[in-house]
């Protein structure tokens, strides 16, 4: 991936999302922005699991304000902004906002409009989603570029996920996924992937890309229970490894990258979904 220079290329947005809540989507999310920053990327981690902190509370960080204001129109999304001291900048998603959970169209357009005008100075913005098929995680992914859903060998976690791509495919045209298995070894994500990819190309129209696994560990929960990073022993180095593939792979072309696309598709959707009248097109 080149840096997002003055020339305006678009930045890559990828979605961590996933059927089952608590598989790793926020640690994943932080890692690899961490990875991404240790590249040379610039990076906005966008806490998109709204009204229920994850990023912030993980990172053991806290800010003036969070997508709530944003929305509210008291502050513009740079002002809410908090820079992590691993390098990176978390938009949080705030805490006990139940009306978070669920965006209007105008909200959805309130905070794209913002995201597109901050998305300008970063080379890769990662929205770290909520668990499921709500209206919310289905609007953040298939307004990204590329689509990262994490699952573990649980059969239910496994059946969740497919039912998410499922969603995703049929519904908002989303047909590309990256795939990442945690809390397993090599030979059991490797399984887990076919079981998932062996559904999925009987009855859905899509590609699924493995991208790796991590597997279980007391040093991820200590970590996290921490609010440190990963920076060694076994599972860094599956995390490593996994995370390395994900900044590796080529942009997706046919969704034309970045958030001209965040935008513009975000935009078409609510429009032809609830008929918002008075949005600027
Ligand atoms: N490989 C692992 N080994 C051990 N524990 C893990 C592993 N991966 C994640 N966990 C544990 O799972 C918990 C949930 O992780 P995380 O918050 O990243 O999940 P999530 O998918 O973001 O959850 P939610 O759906 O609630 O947002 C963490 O507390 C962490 O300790
Ligand atoms: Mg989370």
């Amino acid at each position: 991936m080149t840096k997002n220079d003055e020339d305006n290329i678009s930045p890559r947005v990828i979605a961590i999302s996933s059927g089952k809540g608590g598989v790793g989507k926020t640690f994943f999310s932080i890692h690899l922005a961490v990875k991404a920053v240790r590249q040379g990327l610039r990076v906005l981690l966008l806490d998109a699991d709204l009204g229920m902190a994850n990023v912030d509370v993980m990172l053991g960080i806290s800010g003036r304000g969070s997508v709530k204001q944003v929305l509210a129109g008291r502050s513009s999304l740079s002002e809410v902004l908090i820079h992590a001291k691993q390098g990176f900048d978390v938009l949080p998603g705030g805490s006990g906002f139940a009306e978070l959970s669920a965006l209007s169209s105008n909200q959805q357009q309130i905070l794209m409009d913002e995201m597109r005008e901050a998305a300008k100075d970063y080379d890769l913005v990662l929205i770290d989603t909520a668990a499921g098929i709500g209206d919310n995680v289905l609007f953040f992914v298939a307004s990204a570029e590329s689509s990262l859903v994490v699952l573990t060998p649980d059969p239910t976690s496994l059946t969740d996920a497919y039912a998410l791509i499922k969603v995703l495919s049929q519904q908002r045209d989303v047909h590309r996924f990256m795939v990442l298995v945690n809390q397993v070894d090599a030979f059991e994500g490797e399984l887990t992937f076919r079981r998932l990819m062996s559904v999925a190309d009987r009855y859905l129209d899509v590609q699924l890309d493995y991208v790796g696994c991590m597997p279980s560990s007391k040093d991820v929960q200590r970590a996290v229970q921490h609010q440190q990073l990963l920076e060694h022993g076994e599972a860094y180095k599956a995390l490593d490894a996994t995370l390395k593939t994900v900044l590796s792979r080529p942009r997706d072309d046919s969704r034309q990258g970045g958030l001209q696309f965040f935008w513009e598709h975000s935009l078409g959707q609510s429009l032809s979904e609830e008929q918002t009248v008075g949005v600027p097109v």
